[in-house]
């Protein structure tokens, strides 16, 4: 059964019995602080388990787009060294949200397995959680035993210990006992020999976990105790690919009609076959998982970058390419031509693939671009670093500096180093590695405590649409300690004007008081599990009693106006460049706005300026706004609201209009175009390939901007010396400031010419060269005439020349053609080196190279070093 059939089949299974379809929710998440992307099917649905909401329908079933990379699910080092394990992969997933229990999830999995997918019952093997005798004291899970006893043979019945059979999404929140289901695929000789059953979670590539049955009913707290959630639950994950292993008769998820379009083309592209060696299987392997990781997530609106989940990204990527560089030789970027096949193959289910083909290509692209030049460069380092190693054994620091500094792969590093017959100090490389992990551990470590529960009230209500103050009860709130915010309190409330940070617009910041007159300021407002939750500095004192709640209606109108003007932005962009803008990102601030989109090519002054006219003109035509709350999906997008990609909507909606601007939106905003006064863009530029940014301000802000700019005005006028006409004094400046500098140019010639002749007399031979390191006091035009000149006549001139200019060092090196040849001298690389003691670097040809530095102090050292390259 092919892959698409495959996946059709167990969404159709479950309908029959009476469950919703729903789509994959986004793999980059975006307003959870808690993960950075989908580990798991059940992480859309923590807020149903929690009981913190109620789920439309009881019952549910979804194939989500998962990434196991980061946190406490991460299977990054194992991927492509087996066949079995992937960075993103399809989990296949089907739930009850206190509805059916064990019994219904155990017999209908064995139904869809043995009866639907007709797998051998003879291959399947199931475990049961047998208990812990450790703090938690947890039983053995004997009605789910019961249950399988009733259906397969006992010595198909695993008993598991509690890292196999007893499922935690993190180290807090939802979680309880697990059955497995696990199939043997090996051929009927081997099952002779071994059983399977001594083979389930022994990380065997041919016995391998399928399925997954938690039966949810613990919450972790953040003391490590579990008490009981108020409902019971199931949340079931199959892996795809490895169903699709099985059914497909093949023996690896590599070999299935998901990896091997991907592998040919890698095939084709690199001209390495797969299936011939380990080493280059794997490279293969890796970079086909890769590819797929990095596609989704950049459909999913998440770019590679130095920070967050842009940051794994990027390790990602750059993990396929130094395999491909490495094993596969190839030096050029080629990842990006494996996006054709993906959404030929994956388009048609995840049509984001589809949509964004272009830009995931642009992306990619240019990654893998940069990313060999960083392998360039960092080969080149790495040489200097052998050269300066005494012995065999290269440092484990220079090493680390290598990696953490340059992005350069340390496997790429030992390999290169063992075909050199150096080794690397690894207990070193790893010591330094450590000490940085504990520093950016600790910075970023966060304690939080349980919640204390004032009031049993989880329907808590978002007012702050209509009203910006209103009275509240704390229902429950928690102490949370980081490093980087010190001690906080988060505060829950029944019912909040305060606006959660989401949707690129910042929380809202206000205050509470009480009847008593004391007040607590609210720093912050963020989403926690769909909860709203308020950040405070101290706790209020008076816990159980009513509180006004105040949001500050500065910093919230000043953001509406901004977040208004994303809007009128987007629609203009869409006007003036083309419909195929898309919102790649916004940050909507109470000062500034942020806003990434999509398009090829820089924005010229006239298309900022026509754009930015389009939204004050919208502005001047003081349009209402016209809010809808709870429209259906289908009609809003058939309205024309536009949606955004890898952002996770409900089926009812909420659309703000402003004119013919409708989008799907749950931020805040001005109840009139009017209100956001004058818009005005402060830059354009880009961040990544195909993707643009431009920050822009409205309302005070311009007016600030406008202040500014009039005082600079005046005091560029004061010191041209109070002219009227500031363009033409500068101009006239600049006239005067070129001539001046023709005439500069001409006696630093003439200088140079008398330099020459002392420089001459100063020559020094050394086995053969005429030498000369020395500190001269010209500029690096003049030093290159200089050298050049004294060159032209003689076949064997070494010069080294030092020079400081502007308060930074200059190192010039130049040395005649035939050295070069004879003796293996390269100016580049001797300027590089001795560019370390300038603080600084450069390079150029074998005969004429220049380095430029922060450290003037340290030329004469470079210089003295000069004559050893003559020894
Ligand atoms: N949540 C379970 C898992 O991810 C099904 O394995």
């Amino acid at each position: 059964m092919n892959s698409k059939d495959t996946r059709t089949q167990f969404l159709n299974f479950f309908k029959g019995k009476e469950h919703k379809i729903v789509p994959s929710a986004p793999m980059v998440i975006k307003d959870d602080p808690t993960l950075l992307f989908t580990n798991a099917g059940m992480n859309q649905f923590k807020e149903y388990f929690l009981g913190i909401s109620q789920p439309k329908s009881s019952r549910v079933v979804d194939t989500q787009k998962c990434l196991r990379v980061s946190g406490k699910h991460n299977d990054l080092e194992e991927v492509g060294k087996d066949t079995y394990h992937h960075t993103m992969f399809e989990m296949l997933g089907n739930w009850s949200f206190g509805d059916y229990f064990k019994e219904e999830a155990i017999t209908w999995a064995w139904e869809l397995l043995t009866e639907v997918f007709k797998i051998d019952k003879d291959s399947l093997y199931v475990s049961v959680f047998e208990g812990s005798d450790d703090a938690d004291q947890l039983k053995l899970d004997t009605e789910a035993f019961n249950l399988w006893k009733g259906i397969v043979p006992e010595d198909r019945i695993i008993m598991g210990n509690k890292k196999d059979n007893f499922w935690e999404m993190g180290d807090q929140g939802p979680c309880g006992p697990c059955s497995e289901i696990h199939v043997d695929i090996r051929s009927k000789e081997d099952k002779a020999k071994v059983s399977g059953a001594s083979l389930v979670n022994q990380d065997h590539p041919q016995v391998v976990e399928i399925w997954n049955l938690v039966f949810m009913q613990y919450n972790r707290k953040a003391d490590g105790s579990l008490e009981n959630l108020p409902a019971k639950h199931v949340d079931t994950g199959m892996g795809f690919e490895r169903l699709c292993m099985v059914l497909q008769g093949v023996q690896s998820n590599y070999d299935t009609d998901i990896f091997t379009p991907l592998i040919r083309e890698i095939e084709t592209i690199t001209g390495s076959g797969y299936g011939k060696n380990e080493e280059i299987d794997i490279a293969i392997r890796v970079i086909s998982d890769h590819i797929r990781a990095v596609a989704f997530s950049i459909a999913d609106g998440q770019l590679p970058s130095n920070t967050g989940a842009g940051y794994v990204i990027r390790r990602i990527l750059r993990r396929a390419v130094r395999y491909g560089f490495t094993f596969l030789n190839t030096k050029e970027p080629f990842m990006f031509r494996l996006v054709n096949v993906l959404t030929d193959s994956l388009g048609d289910a995840y049509p984001e693939l589809k949509e964004q083909k272009q830009l995931i290509e642009n992306v990619i692209k240019e990654e893998e671009h940069s990313f060999l030049k960083t392998l360039d460069q960092g080969l080149l380092l790495l040489d200097t670093i052998i050269k300066n190693t005494k012995g065999k054994t290269v440092d484990g620091g220079k090493a680390f500096e290598l990696y953490d500094t340059f992005g350069f792969p340390i496997d790429l590093t030992a390999l290169i180093l063992s075909e050199k017959g150096y080794q690397l100090d690894e207990a070193g490389f790893n010591a330094a590695m450590q000490k940085q992990k504990n520093r950016s551990k600790s910075a970023s470590e966060i304690s939080k405590e349980d919640w204390e529960v004032l009031q049993d009230d989880n329907e808590q209500e978002f007012v702050g649409y209509d009203m910006l103050d209103v009275e509240v009860k704390i229902t429950k709130y928690r102490k949370v300690v980081s490093k980087k915010d010190g001690t906080q309190f988060q505060l829950v409330f029944n019912l909040t004007p305060f606006y959660a940070e989401g949707g690129g617009q910042v929380g809202d910041k206000g205050y509470l008081e009480d009847t008593h007159g004391d007040v607590v300021y609210i720093t912050d407002t963020k989403k926690e599990n769909n909860e709203i939750i308020h950040f405070a500095k101290n706790l209020p004192k008076h816990l159980g009693e009513s509180f006004k709640a105040v949001v500050d209606k500065k910093q919230r109108s000043r953001t509406e106006a901004n977040h208004t003007a994303t809007h009128l932005l987007h629609q203009a962009l869409r006007e003036v460049l083309g419909k195929h803008v898309e919102q790649k990102g916004s940050s909507v601030h109470s000062k500034y706005l942020r806003f990434d989109f999509s398009h090829f090519s820089k924005m010229t002054p006239e298309e900022l300026q026509e754009v930015e006219s389009f939204v004050n003109a919208r502005i001047d035509g003081h349009l209402q706004l016209q809010e809808e709350r709870n429209v259906p999906m289908k009609s809003a997008i058939a309205d024309g609201a536009m949606a955004l990609f890898g952002e996770k909507y409900g089926d009812a909606v909420r659309t703000i209009r402003f004119g013919q601007s409708i989008e799907l939106c749950g931020g805040t905003h001005v109840k009139n175009t009017g209100d956001i006064w004058q818009f005005k863009i402060k830059s354009e530029g880009a961040v990544a390939a195909g993707i643009r940014r431009i920050e822009a301000i409205t309302g005070d802000a311009v007016k600030d901007l406008h202040i500014d700019n009039d005082k600079l005005l005046s005091k560029i006028k004061v010191v041209l010396g109070n002219t009227q006409d500031p363009v033409r004094s500068v101009s006239g400046l600049q006239e005067e400031n070129n001539n001046l500098k023709k005439q500069v140019a001409e006696l630093l010639k003439d200088k140079a010419k008398n330099l020459k002749g002392d420089l001459r007399s100063e020559l020094k031979e050394i086995n053969g060269v005429q030498f000369l390191a020395k500190k001269i006091d010209l500029d690096a035009a003049g030093i290159k005439d200089l050298s050049f000149e004294m060159g032209s006549n003689k076949d064997n001139l070494f010069l080294l020349f030092g020079t400081e200019q502007n308060g930074k060092a200059l190192l010039s090196c130049y040395i005649s053609k035939e050295l070069v040849a004879s003796k293996g001298l390269n100016a580049g690389t001797i300027v590089r080196e001795l560019g370390k003691y300038i603080q600084g670097g450069g390079g150029g040809q074998p005969f004429f190279a220049t380095a430029g530095g922060k450290n003037p102090e340290g030329i004469n050292e470079a210089l003295a070093q000069a004559e050893s390259y003559l020894g």
